[in-house]
């Protein structure tokens, strides 16, 4: 698969991500053979967080001790593998990025992970109570101490990216906003232009819109006009819609990777062949003109 830079930390991963939100129900079995399912199509950036699992039989914490039950039976898998997990949310509360709850949450994460660092960690949602030097000495901790290799940060808005950056030794890798042909304002909030800016790699959320842009169920307003653009486009490239959407989110000139969530085998598979579909400038102001519901001006 073609490779994407992460950041400026020199590192490359597969250009689309694979990740473990959706892994509640999972055996180990069954969370091995997506993880190796990923990792042979090329999607080696696996993405998880402490929360995932939290409301669900599995409880806070349950993917990521699912993927860690996965890596420690098969221990070779981690090194193929550039692991990222994020912290900071803690229902009911609901967030909290204090240096002693993060120190302690990263502990807990790499306990449940069965692994000694994690290649990148996230915080997960910006604690609006937490000050951001504090913030910043917990993860600045976290990379001097070998623990952590890379930061970064998702849903935070560009002024509070730059607020914690000012604070970091290091300069965040990845920002993880939101990101698909049903939500494109990372394109006009400046999250893709401070990655511009920085260098940082965008790891975007929800590409296909949690599956609405495959299965074309969506109240979304704008949501029709989206999905008759992507089955023309669709039709024209002879491939499913849900590999059009996904290449429409590596179009945008900054550094954008994918994570996707599919829990379905062949669908892993099939997502990694987005990578190699060209879509035109046109059919890209296409999809844009189509959220917007007005021509460009
Ligand atoms: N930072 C954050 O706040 C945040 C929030 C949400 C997610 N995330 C990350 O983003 C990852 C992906 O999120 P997501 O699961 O919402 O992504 P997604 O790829 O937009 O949606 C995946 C969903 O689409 C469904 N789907 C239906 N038809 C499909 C098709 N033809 N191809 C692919 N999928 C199809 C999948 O069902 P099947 O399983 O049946 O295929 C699955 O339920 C998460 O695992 C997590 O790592 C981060």
């Amino acid at each position: 698969m073609r490779q994407t830079a992460i950041g400026t930390t020199g590192v490359k991963t597969g250009a689309i991500a694979y990740g473990c939100w959706r892994f509640t129900e999972s055996t180990m079995q069954e969370a091995d053979a997506k993880i190796r399912t990923a990792l042979d199509v090329g999607m080696n950036l696996i993405d998880t967080a402490d929360i995932y699992g939290f409301g669900e039989a599995k409880g806070f914490g349950g993917a990521e001790a699912v993927l860690g039950d996965v890596l420690e039976a098969a221990p070779d898998l981690r090194a193929k593998m550039f692991l990222a997990t994020k912290g900071g949310i803690i229902p009911p509360r609901p967030y909290d990025s204090s240096y002693d709850y993060l120190m302690q949450a990263l502990d807990d994460s790499l306990k449940r992970l069965k692994t000694d660092h994690v290649d990148l960690y996230q915080i997960h949602r910006p604690d609006l109570m937490a000050p951001v030097a504090e913030t910043a000495r917990a993860l600045n901790e976290m990379v001097s101490s070998g623990r952590v290799r890379f930061l970064g940060v998702s849903n935070f808005s560009v002024a509070q990216t730059r607020a914690l950056q000012a604070h970091l030794d290091t300069s965040l890798a990845t920002v993880q906003p939101e990101f698909s042909a049903l939500e494109q304002s990372p394109m006009t909030d400046g999250t893709l232009d401070w990655c511009s800016e920085t260098g940082a790699t965008a790891l975007v959320w929800s590409p296909l819109a949690g599956g609405a842009l495959a299965t074309g169920q969506t109240d979304h307003p704008r949501g029709s006009a989206v999905l008759n653009v992507l089955d023309r486009l669709a039709q024209s490239h002879n491939v499913q819609r849900s590999l059009i959407a996904l290449a429409f989110t590596m179009m945008p000139a900054a550094k954008i990777i994918p994570i996707i969530g599919t829990q379905n085998l062949d669908r892993i598979r099939e997502s990694a062949q987005a990578t190699a579909i060209e879509l035109s400038a046109r059919d890209f102001y296409d999809l844009v003109e189509a959220y917007r519901g007005v021509p460009m001006p």
